[in-house]
This record gives C-alpha cells, sequence and structure tokens, in this order.
C-alpha cells in the first residue's frame, strides 16, 4: 500500500567550530513496504529515526531523498489536492502524546469532526452521528463530545486521539509510540482497542515502540531501525526467533520473555552521532562482531529462507544488514569486555542514544523546514568519518 524506496531525510543544523553548518542523518537509504491488512511493527533505541519514518509514511513530511509510493503511485508528484483527499483520508496517525496531539481549546466533539468538515463526508446530520460513532467505536461514552480534553484522563485522550485517526475510514492506522505517554495501568487498554479495532475495521496498522517485546507479539511484520537504517526486516516470528543481526540480538536479549532464557547482551562501545555516522555498518562501535570487514561499506541486504539462513537466495521475506550474521547459531558475549552502555530497548529503561546524543543536536539549531512542500535537499553525504 505504500512503499519506501531509498529515503534519506537529513536535517540540517547548526555546527560546531570550522563547521557552521552540519546534518542529521533521520534516514538513510530506508526501504520499507506497508502492506494492506498487516501490522507492522518499527522497533529502534530512541533517535533512531522511527517517528521520522512515521512522518514519511503519513506524508507529513518530504523525504530529502528518495520515494514514497502509494498505491504504485508517487505521493509527491501526485497533484497536492489528491495527494489531501486520497492519501489523508487512506492513512490516520496516532502520535505519541494525545496531550499535545490534541487542541486544548476545541470540545472532543469538534475535534473528531474536523476532520469530516474538511474532506466534506456527508451531510451536518451524518457528520454528528459520525462522531458519535466514533465515540463509540473507542469505547467513550456519548457526553465525551462536550469536554475539552484537559478534563480527560490520558487513556481517555489516546481514545479520542484515536477515533480522530479513524474519522475518514482509514486504511492504516500510523501508530508512533501510542501507549508510552501513558500510565501502566491504561497501557493494556490502549493497546487492546487498537488490536480490537484493526481486527474490526480489517485495518492495516505501523505500530512504533522501542519495545521490542511488546512489538513481537502484536506484529505480522517486524523492522529494525538503528541509527537512520533499517537493519533487519521480516515475518515477526521469524525476526524473533532467529534474528539475524546482532543489535536486533541485542534489543531482544535486553527483555527477555517469560518463554526464552537468553543470556543479556551488554553493549559496550561509543554510541554513534547522527550527525557523524560511522562509515559502513554504523553498529559497527557496539558490535562485538566487527572486524575490518564491517567498515567499509553498509552491508548489502541479505535474503532468508527457512527462518533466517542468509544464503541469499531465499524469499525475501527475512532480510538484514550484516556481513557476520547471527542465524540463531552464534552467542554473544553477554555482560563482559568494554561494558559500559547497556542496549537500550523495552520498558522504561533510558536509552544509550537519547543520554548520549542524539537529541541534544535537535532542539534549538534545528533548521530544517518542517513544512511537506519545503524539503532539504542537499545531496547524501556517503563518505561520512567514523566516529571511532
Ligand atoms: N527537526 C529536526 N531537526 C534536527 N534534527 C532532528 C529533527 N527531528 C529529528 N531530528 C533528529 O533525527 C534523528 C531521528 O529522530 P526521530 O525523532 O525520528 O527518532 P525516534 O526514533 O522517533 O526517537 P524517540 O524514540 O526518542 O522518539 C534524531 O537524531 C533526532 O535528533
Ligand atoms: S556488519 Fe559487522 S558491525 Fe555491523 S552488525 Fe554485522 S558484524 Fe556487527
Ligand atoms: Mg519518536
Amino acid at each position: 500500500m505504500i512503499r519506501l524506496d531509498q529515503v534519506h531525510v537529513r536535517h540540517r543544523i547548526r555546527g560546531t567550530g570550522f563547521f557552521r553548518h552540519a546534518a542529521v542523518h533521520a534516514l538513510t537509504a530506508a526501504s520499507l513496504e506497508v502492506r494492506r491488512g498487516e501490522i507492522l511493527g518499527l522497533v529502534g533505541e530512541s533517535g533512531c529515526g522511527k517517528s521520522t519514518l512515521a512522518r514519511m509514511l503519513t506524508g507529513l513530511q518530504r523525504p530529502t531523498e528518495g520515494s514514497v509510493s502509494f498505491r504504485g503511485e508517487d505521493l509527491w508528484n501526485m497533484p497536492r489536492a489528491r495527494r489531501r483527499v486520497e492519501f489523508g483520508s487512506s492513512v490516520g496517525v496516532v502520535f505519541q502524546d494525545p496531550s499535545t496531539a490534541l487542541n486544548p481549546r476545541m470540545p472532543v466533539g469538534r475535534i473528531l469532526r474536523d476532520p469530516l468538515d474538511v474532506h466534506r463526508r456527508g451531510t451536518e446530520a451524518e457528520r454528528t452521528a459520525r462522531v458519535e460513532e466514533l465515540l463509540d467505536l473507542v469505547g467513550l461514552p456519548p457526553h465525551t463530545a462536550r469536554s475539552l480534553p484537559g478534563r480527560l484522563s490520558g487513556g481517555q485522550r489516546q481514545r479520542v486521539a484515536i477515533a480522530r485517526a479513524l474519522a475518514l475510514e482509514p486504511q492504516l492506522i500510523v501508530a508512533d509510540e501510542p501507549t508510552s505517554a501513558l500510565d501502566v495501568s491504561v497501557r493494556a487498554q490502549v493497546l487492546n482497542l487498537l488490536v480490537e479495532l484493526r481486527e474490526r475495521l480489517d485495518l492495516g496498522m505501523v505500530f512504533i515502540s522501542h519495545d521490542i517485546q511488546t512489538v513481537r507479539y502484536l506484529a505480522d511484520r517486524l523492522a529494525v531501525l538503528y541509527l537512520g537504517r533499517v537493519v533487519e526486516e521480516g515475518p515477526a516470528a521469524r525476526v524473533t526467533a532467529a534474528p539475524a543481526h546482532p543489535y536486533t540480538q541485542a534489543l531482544l536479549s535486553a527483555t527477555p520473555s517469560l518463554l526464552e532464557k537468553t543470556e543479556r547482551i551488554i553493549l559496550t562501545g561509543p554510541v554513534p552521532s547522527a550527525t557523524n555516522p560511522p562509515s559502513g555498518c554504523p553498529f559497527r562501535t557496539r558490535c562485538w562482531k566487527a572486524d575490518e570487514e564491517c567498515a567499509t561499506v553498509f552491508p548489502a541486504a541479505s535474503l532468508g529462507a527457512d527462518g533466517g539462513e542468509g544464503d541469499g537466495q531465499g524469499d525475501g521475506e527475512h532480510r538484514w544488514h550484516c556481513v557476520h550474521p547471527e542465524n540463531g547459531a552464534e552467542q554473544a558475549p553477554a555482560g563482559g569486555g568494554r561494558a559500559r552502555t547497556e542496549v537500550s530497548s523495552a520498558g522504561s529503561t533510558p536509552s544509550p542514544a537519547s543520554e548520549s546524543g542524539h537529541g541534544p543536536e535537535t532542539p534549538e539549531t534545528a533548521e530544517t523546514p518542517e513544512t511537506p512542500e519545503n524539503p532539504e535537499t542537499e545531496t547524501p553525504d556517503t563518505s561520512a568519518r567514523s566516529t571511532q
């Protein structure tokens, strides 16, 4: 339904020292397909580019380079009006924090009616009926329509945000960490609601999280992102049973499931910066298998078959970018060596990326125009120097 081909997103920021400008490589050569009706789980640590990818999939931002296609047609070559009407009504989005995603001055009924008015859906009476229907769909009583978002609990607000995303009967919902700003007690409710709605309405969903253990049970397919690159992708069961990329292996080991006994992999080495990504494989500064070969070029995709053999002859369902893949056979050293930084992943453990610097480069220095019509268009710097 939506396809990204070799998508790059760079944000220009103010540099330091001699260099007046620098670029944050938020996404690099990302290729990904979202198929109709499936749940695609997108995982990776903080700052790896998950929200940027969500903005690509929802047309909220234009890529610096590469293409986004919707039902086979280039989204950004579509006339603007068609893009708004056809694409805009086919894809709904739910953001992480419902308290900032909803206009605090608009009553809920108005918030839900807004997309119907903008897209001129139905008559006045039909729009009113649709608002009631939407509230019912997400389990909120009709009188919620008169409340301001500030009068609702976090869970109720996220239900309103989900209802708004569903207003135009989309075929796909992109949910960017939809439960991480909520109380633990209501997370499961909101998650269950999304899963139930997906089945009831035959929706496709992109579910974004830093928690691979949550995503693995929800998703049909998984894509793992590291420093702006999709490093592994495939059927969720296959990726989690036999992760090929060491980073996926480390993510899974950081929150062992109750069913499987895995040793926790402690990642060591410097966390690279998105302004100066390492040459070759972006994970090599923390990877226990890194050697010289890993520093030359970003590894080409290996395709798996039979549960993840990197034979290059496979069905293409499971693919990864690593020259020394795990394939479920080799064991990573746990806990030893140069250990300092623990891998970020599930739950509430802080991410090394957020501790060490993807974030700080962004705030006041960001110069990227966020409007879809005004992308940053510099040529990619594929010769970025290593951080080591
Ligand atoms: N407007 C911007 N200007 C400059 N840099 C940005 C901008 N938006 C994002 N970035 C940078 O791009 C990279 C990817 O950011 P993104 O928000 O997509 O990550 P994320 O995986 O969603 O992180 P989190 O899990 O913390 O939400 C980060 O290094 C971030 O600092
Ligand atoms: S390519 Fe090399 S550094 Fe990258 S994940 Fe594979 S083994 Fe590790
Ligand atoms: Mg994000």
